[in-house]
């Protein structure tokens, strides 16, 4: 073992640290494009985009470059009360230029989380002021991620992420059915019907927002039936409700959009949280944006907005989001990710018929392969065997990394991935799951 993996054995607490039996750290030092180099000099390409996030490609010398030059003019500057610096004030302007429809307005976070708990704090907020004051509850759905601070992992519920010794905020934030149409057999209707039952139940005059994912991701790509956003969309507003779009993982080209919301959806969501994309992960930075109105209600009367923090509107983070947008457009990388995503999704679809392959699925530059103990029920193999992470070591053993979720593998690559890549990935990743469906039959697990 290198000092390197010592060092992190020894001193560091990973998110989602597993405190079982400890696996040796996959200690990266490199990465230029999709491709990544360990310590040791290893190289994979890398099919998971960093975490969602490496929209851009890793190793960008004009990145680098914006960056650097930001550090030396100005490294740190408030934006607290009546301050701002460059980047942040040029950034808060694309965005709002950007963004779906009468979204003109933008807080500046330090990521995905952040801005979640901005929006919370935000659509009380704004509720209250609007002279609706029991207007505090909050419907989010199960199997949603919105981040990791107290206020976005109680709007999220993911199976095993609630650790009992965790508190949450149970009072005022509610969930409801996800749209999956594999396992849940979700429709439209019968996800509207859903979202109308919770809202009576808990008095339409009580709701505050409605918190959702375009797509669901770490819940496990959850694809939505066609017309479910929109649909759930004009329950809110019917009701008064503000829709919250999470486009932390959709945003900046994912899905073939900047934003997915109104391109692909038709939804005009009352505010939008984005973070990862924003910067491809070069800096630290999120952003939630929102209304013409409810800049207009903040405002009606003199008063402070007590919401922000040290880093928003960071100089370099902005100045780095500033170049990556720059990036994407020039490139015309969102239009890219529907071109290679197509290739992409019909890789995925040729290894639906390999053993353990229950259901592939995505959009785009986002997919999952989901595996099964039995292909005609879907039944699951026993958390024990947790064979996303065997494909996911095979798959890495070979070069390509792939994401374990649970009993899926993830992939969101880079938007400049390209067509060899792709078909690097999918024969890599096919390979994987025959052998590990090989070695488990050889140890007597049945699979049908
Ligand atoms: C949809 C979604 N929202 C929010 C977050 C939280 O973002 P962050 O980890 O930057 O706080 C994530 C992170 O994966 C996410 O996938």
């Amino acid at each position: 073992m290198n000092d390197l993996v010592q060092m992190d054995l020894a001193h560091v607490l990973h998110p989602w640290h597993y405190t079982g039996q400890q696996t040796k750290p996959l200690v990266v030092s490199r990465g230029e494009g999709c491709r990544l180099w360990d310590t040791a000099g290893n190289s994979y390409l890398d099919a998971v985009g960093g975490l969602w996030c490496t929209n851009i490609g890793l190793g960008r010398k004009e990145m680098a470059e914006a960056i650097a030059a930001q550090a030396e003019k100005l490294a740190f500057s408030s934006t607290f009360v009546d301050m701002s610096n460059d980047p942040a004030a040029a950034l808060s302007a694309r965005l709002a230029h950007l963004a779906p429809t009468g979204l003109g307005h933008v807080q500046f976070t330090t990521g995905g989380s952040t801005a979640i708990d901005s929006a919370y704090r935000m659509v009380c907020f704004v509720q209250a002021a609007r002279g609706f004051v029991d207007r505090n509850q909050i419907i989010a759905r199960e199997h949603a991620y919105h981040g990791s601070t107290h206020i976005s992992m109680s709007l999220g519920n993911r199976d095993g992420d609630r650790a009992p010794e965790f508190q949450y905020e149970t009072d005022t934030i509610h969930h409801i059915s996800a749209p999956d149409t594999l396992r849940g057999r979700a429709t439209v209707a019968g996800c509207v019907a859903e979202l109308e039952a919770k809202i009576e139940e808990l008095g339409a005059e009580r709701v505050a927002a409605f918190f959702a994912e375009p797509i669901q991701a770490s819940g496990g790509i959850i694809m939505p039936p066609e017309g479910y956003l929109k649909a759930m969309w004009e329950v809110c507003k019917r009701h008064g409700i503000l829709f919250v779009a999470d486009e932390v993982v959709t945003g900046f080209g994912r899905i073939g959009h900047m934003f997915a919301s109104e391109a692909r959806y038709c939804v005009q969501p009352d505010i939008l949280c984005c973070a990862k994309g924003l910067s491809s992960g070069y800096q630290p930075i999120g952003a939630m944006l929102f209304s013409d109105e409810i800049w207009d209600t903040l405002t009606s009367e003199a008063r402070y907005y007590t919401s922000g923090f040290t880093y928003s509107g960071h100089p370099i983070a902005c100045a780095a989001a500033l170049k990556n947008i720059e990036i994407i457009e020039r490139e015309g990388l969102c239009a890219r990710a529907l071109e290679v995503g197509s290739v992409f999704q019909e890789g995925l679809a040729t290894l639906s018929h390999l053993p353990l392959v229950g259901d592939v699925r995505g959009e785009a530059l986002i997919g999952c392969v989901e595996n099964v103990q039995d292909k005609s029920t879907l039944a699951l193999l026993p958390d024990e065997i947790d064979v996303g992470k065997l494909i996911s070591d095979a798959a890495q053993a070979k070069g390509l990394l792939v994401r374990p979720l649970g009993h899926l593998n993830v992939m969101s690559p880079a938007l400049t991935i390209t067509e060899a890549e792709i078909h690097f990935t999918i024969e890599t990743l096919g390979t994987a799951i025959r052998e590990v469906a090989d070695a488990l039959t050889r140890q007597g697990v049945r699979i049908n």
